[in-house]
């Protein structure tokens, strides 16, 4: 989240309630389920929905995914790729939070490569076969799966920056959310693609039955910015209990 809007989002949060102490911190969107609940956090930001009873969640908007690849790379100046023509490539992986397994896709016949790369070294060797009826749950193969289309080279990082990093070297390609667009440019060629409803939503989690004071001036100031920039999004209510 933090390579796109947020440091905007702030600074106009700011603009809009002077008096406003923000503290942020940087914890898994499932982390944040616990962190809202002990008090650790007031509002949350992340791409995965949660079915909490206790968390309300709302959806902000939806970013478009683009493809990263390579400088070098044949299709580094195709403008509106489509998910088939990348198939062939090594699709490198950084999703550390898997999707549940109520909102997958099932492959029967997906044939998987996968390589593990930790954050220090390559680990070539551990390439298995997931020929299985296994939902698939990893979020850039899901968004692949709905296209029928399984990647059969991919490699896992433990983060997006590890995976840009590969890209950079060569070593792959993978999808990013559009925020992330500005990132080693030098070395990375960012593309759109075709599929309008390739997206990764992103959303604001809350207590259900506690809502920070401040946040309808957040909520203000992220309809703000998305305005100044263009952005399409839908309002929604949230329940204030406050
Ligand atoms: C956004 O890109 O829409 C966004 C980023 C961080 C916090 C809230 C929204």
């Amino acid at each position: 989240m933090l390579y796109g809007l947020l440091p905007e989002i702030i600074a106009t949060l700011k603009q809009f309630s002077p008096d406003i102490d923000v503290n942020l911190k940087d914890i898994s969107s499932y982390q944040q389920i616990d962190a809202l609940k002990s008090g650790e956090i007031d509002i949350g930001f992340g791409r995965f929905a949660h079915q909490d009873p206790w968390i309300q969640q709302i959806l902000l908007r939806h970013e478009r995914y683009v493809v990263a690849l390579p400088k070098s790379h044949p299709l580094a100046n195709v403008r509106k790729q489509r998910l088939i023509d990348l198939a062939n490539n090594r699709l490198i992986l950084y999703h550390q939070t898997h999707l549940p397994v109520s909102s997958t896709v099932t492959i029967e016949t997906a044939t998987q490569a996968n390589d593990k790369l930790s954050t220090s070294r390559v680990n070539r060797a551990a390439t298995h076969e997931a020929a299985s009826s296994e939902p698939i749950t990893e979020p850039l193969l899901h968004l692949f799966a709905q296209y029928g289309i399984s990647p059969f080279m991919t490699t896992t990082v433990s983060d997006l920056q590890v995976a840009l990093g590969l890209v950079a070297a060569g070593e792959g390609i993978t999808l990013v959310p559009a925020s992330l667009q500005t990132v080693r440019t030098e070395q990375i060629s960012y593309q759109r693609l075709v599929h309008e409803n390739v997206t990764s939503p992103i959303y604001l989690h809350t207590l259900e039955d506690f809502v920070h004071p401040k946040i309808p001036d957040l909520l203000t100031a992220i309809y703000h910015v998305y305005e100044q920039r263009g952005i399409t999004y839908r309002q929604q209510n949230f329940v204030s209990q406050a």
